[in-house]
């Protein structure tokens, strides 16, 4: 396997010829995924839930299905304007990784004894992630590049970042297991969007202000989601990761002031 450097650490060129290339994707996810069917290996022990814990992790895998399906949905239906090849193939690239979270979330789900998964997605949604999916999709109706971009690739996915990287660290042997071969997937999304949005500001800088103004936008609909996610997995508010310190800083690298 070809070890991926953060793709933050990349030059311009190397981050076209690895973080775009479907051959570099495959060999980046064969080793999280080779041996690990949905993520997870086999014959690993379930935890000991409590009815309480096992419902709120229920609730928990059910909204994180909220954002890969809102990614998996986005980001395919951005092959069709993504501005060059590259970009295309990169995005072929975000579709079946998205497709493969949602599978293994369900999975999860299934043998957390969940038998109508898409019936539980949809009563235990959180609204506001609901509403950062049907404006993220709005963008993408409209072809708007810059926006569905920003809204996925830098927004959507360091809300996720943020949060499973966290979750890993406090979750049952599986989840954990589970959640971490996501978060390597995540980390290649944002790069995308970091590269992509940094190079098109440098060209047009008038992008600035709009992205600016869908960022405050959203940005409500993006804590709010955190604050119930954090809830839900039952972490103490001094004790949550600094999603704010994240955001911020992948922001800043396109170079948003707060
Ligand atoms: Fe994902
Ligand atoms: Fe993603």
């Amino acid at each position: 396997m070809r070890d991926l450097k953060d793709p933050h650490d990349l030059t311009v060129q190397d981050f076209r010829s690895t973080v775009h290339s479907f051959e570099f994707w495959f060999e980046a996810v064969e080793g999280y995924l080779h041996g690990r069917p949905y993520g997870v290996t086999p014959h690993s022990v379930e935890a000991d839930f409590s009815d309480h814990q096992r419902d709120a992790l229920i609730t928990t895998l059910c909204n994180y299905c909220v954002g890969e399906t809102a990614a998996l949905e986005a980001s395919s239906g951005m092959i069709a304007f993504a501005p060059d090849l590259n970009a295309k193939i990169f995005l072929s690239t975000q579709v079946v990784d998205e497709g493969r979270h949602l599978e293994v979330l369900m999975h999860r789900m299934a043998m957390l004894g969940v038998v109508d998964q898409e019936a539980e997605i949809k009563s235990r949604a959180n609204r506001s992630l609901v509403q950062f999916k049907d404006r993220l999709l709005e963008f993408v109706d409209l072809r708007d590049w810059e926006a569905a971009v920003f809204a996925q690739n830098v927004i959507l996915e360091c809300l996720e970042f943020t949060v499973f990287q966290h979750h890993a660290t406090v979750a049952d042997a599986i989840t954990a297991q589970m959640l971490r071969g996501i978060v390597s997937d995540e980390r290649r999304h944002m790069g995308f969007g970091e590269n992509d949005l940094g190079r098109r500001l440098l060209a047009a800088p008038h992008t600035h202000d709009r992205l600016a103004r869908i960022k405050r936008e959203l940005d409500t609909l993006v804590i709010s989601a955190f604050a119930e996610a954090m809830r839900q997995i039952e972490i103490d508010p001094e004790n949550q990761p600094d999603l704010a310190g994240h955001y911020l800083a992948a922001v800043a690298r396109l170079g948003f002031r707060p």
